[in-house]
């Protein structure tokens, strides 16, 4: 079974989905980085020179062509992929959604400026992070990511072996 993590920008997905990956030995894939990769650009200038729907777009094909193939991956997703489309009720056919459920201020230290198109003005985010509080929560399961990765990780671990 997949394990699909979903959850704000810099609520660790990437950071605890690259740990279980390498741990058990599975697949780790990361639907910002397929998007990069298919259209050879990164996620800020995609957004810059193609707009945000275009970018909403790609994310939601990849669903559909790419994830859609995965079996005991673990998946990393954009911190907006589930709010859009179908896209949470998708990802929930396909395997367990894990939600990392992080604070602002937490989130606030850790993302790394210039990276983020939608972190640009800090208000903005604030605004989007308690607009998509609701979808998030529609997940398989919720977890504490304001806490150390490490046991975050383990939260993973026992959800994966149940
Ligand atoms: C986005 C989050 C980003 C990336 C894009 C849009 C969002 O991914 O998909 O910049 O809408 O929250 P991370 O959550 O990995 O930062």
């Amino acid at each position: 079974m997949n394990i699909i993590l979903v959850g704000f920008m810099a609520s660790g997905k990437s950071t605890v989905g690259k740990i279980l990956s390498k741990k058990h030995n599975l697949k780790f894939v990361d639907t910002d980085s397929l998007i990069e990769r298919k259209f050879n650009k990164r996620i800020k200038d995609i957004f810059k020179e193609n707009g945000e729907n275009f970018f909403r777009c790609a994310e939601h094909n990849i669903i559909s062509s790419d994830l859609k193939y995965c079996t005991d991956c673990i998946i990393s997703t954009g911190g907006g992929m589930p709010c859009f489309y179908n896209n949470m009720d998708c990802l929930k056919k396909i395997g367990w959604v894990v939600y990392l459920k992080c604070d602002f201020e937490t989130i606030k230290q850790r993302v790394k400026r210039g990276t983020r198109p939608l972190f640009e003005n800090e208000g903005a985010a604030y605004n989007l992070f308690v607009q998509r509080l609701k979808c998030y929560e529609k997940s398989h399961f919720e977890i504490d990511a304001s806490k150390d990765l490490s046991k975050v990780v383990l939260e993973i671990e026992r959800i994966m072996k149940s």
